[in-house]
């Protein structure tokens, strides 16, 4: 069975065609990042015209890859939600238009429970992908990380999914690109801190962890706030003083300290939400997906856990449409392409 897969949530226009769930055939991205750069932020509007621009060569492209004709395509997977309205409506209304005018089967998908399915993915003709030899073990353990999401999922089976945990506030890739701006790095900031981390002393500031009352839920803004006020005082300003101003008035050693310590404070609560969930559930693997997992000292920090860690190919890691074409081969979510709406806010308890 062959699915394509189309992801329009944030800034990523993404098509991919996948095999049985198993069989990656093209994976196509289309990022509009760089315009979002001069604003130091995704941009709705322009986000929505980049996918406007992009769909139809994006799933072009993706056909192309897999060498498929309409007629070897046997149905499509749309993301409905979480993400932006605008983007959403654009990938939502081509796969409805496409399963009408093309008469294929619709599946709808969350994007946040699609993420780790890109380690179901282990075949592949395309070049550069390092994929597993076969599908992991499960029960999984799986943690998202990425600019929109931070959420932990118990996987009994490749189909079921329980949410034990999720941000209440900011994802922690959103606190990295936030922090990353207070210290005057480009957006998306996260690559930028890890960077200038790896210069400072994770130990010269004790941020705050935040305590919830699940060990699974996680809550980022505090940590941000607290990132602020000690750049604020190391700056020797007052809490009014702007953060937007806050880089100049700071030396780069200051800078990295403040970014490693961030990073580790991040990293540890990251790790200890694992470290607490592996004990309760004994899973046999753990998976992290999204763009913070390529966060180099969160993969050292999960040498120590007691289960093994499965990073998907960083291809798959972030946002693509091939984890989506997968994961509606296993959660078979039929969808009618007369009425599906996007869900902005679209999470695993309403799915
Ligand atoms: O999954 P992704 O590409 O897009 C979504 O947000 O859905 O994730 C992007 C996020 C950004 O917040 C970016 O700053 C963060 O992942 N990120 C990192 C690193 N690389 C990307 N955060 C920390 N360390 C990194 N090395
Ligand atoms: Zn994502």
């Amino acid at each position: 069975m062959n699915i394509l897969g189309i992801e329009t949530s944030c800034d990523e226009t993404a098509a991919a065609v996948v095999r049985d769930g198993q069989e990656l055939l093209s994976n196509v991205v289309s990022s509009s990042v760089d315009l979002h750069k001069a604003y130091g932020g995704v941009v709705p509007e322009i986000a929505a015209r980049s996918h406007l621009e992009f769909i139809i060569p994006v799933i072009n492209q993706a056909l192309k890859d897999a060498k498929c004709q309409w007629d070897d395509i046997d149905a499509i997977a749309v993301t409905q939600g979480p993400g932006l309205i605008g983007s959403l409506l654009i990938g939502l209304l081509t796969a409805r238009t496409l399963a009408i005018t093309k008469n294929k089967p619709l599946y709808a998908v969350n994007h946040v429970s699609a993420h780790p399915y890109a380690v179901v993915l282990t075949k592949t003709v395309l070049s550069g992908y390092q994929l597993l030899d076969k599908s992991p073990p499960f029960p999984a353990l799986v943690l998202t990380v990425s600019g929109g999401h931070t959420q932990l999922l118990l996987m009994n089976d490749v189909k079921s999914q329980e949410l034990l945990g999720q941000s209440g506030d900011d994802a922690a890739g959103e606190a990295y690109d936030k922090v990353a701006k207070m210290l005057g790095l480009p957006y998306p900031g996260g690559p930028e801190l890890a960077k200038l981390a790896k210069r400072g002393d994770a130990q010269a500031f004790d941020f705050p962890k935040a305590k919830l009352k699940s060990p699974y839920d996680f809550s980022f803004s505090g940590l941000k706030t607290a990132v602020l006020r000690a750049a604020q005082k190391e700056a020797g300003q007052d809490f009014t003083f702007p953060s937007h101003k806050l880089s100049e008035r700071l030396s780069g050693a200051q800078k990295a300290d403040i970014a490693a310590s961030f990073q580790l404070t991040v990293n540890k609560t990251l790790v200890g939400a694992l470290r607490k969930a592996e004990q309760e559930f004994s899973p046999k693997t753990i998976i992290i997906s999204g763009g913070v997992a390529a966060n180099q000292d969160l993969r050292k920090q999960t040498e120590n856990l007691y289960t093994s860690v499965i990073y998907p190919d960083i291809k798959l890691c972030t946002d693509n449409a091939a984890m989506i074409a997968a994961a509606a081969f296993y959660q078979k979510n039929v969808a009618d392409p007369l009425s599906l709406e996007p869900d902005p806010a679209l999470n695993l308890t309403n799915n």
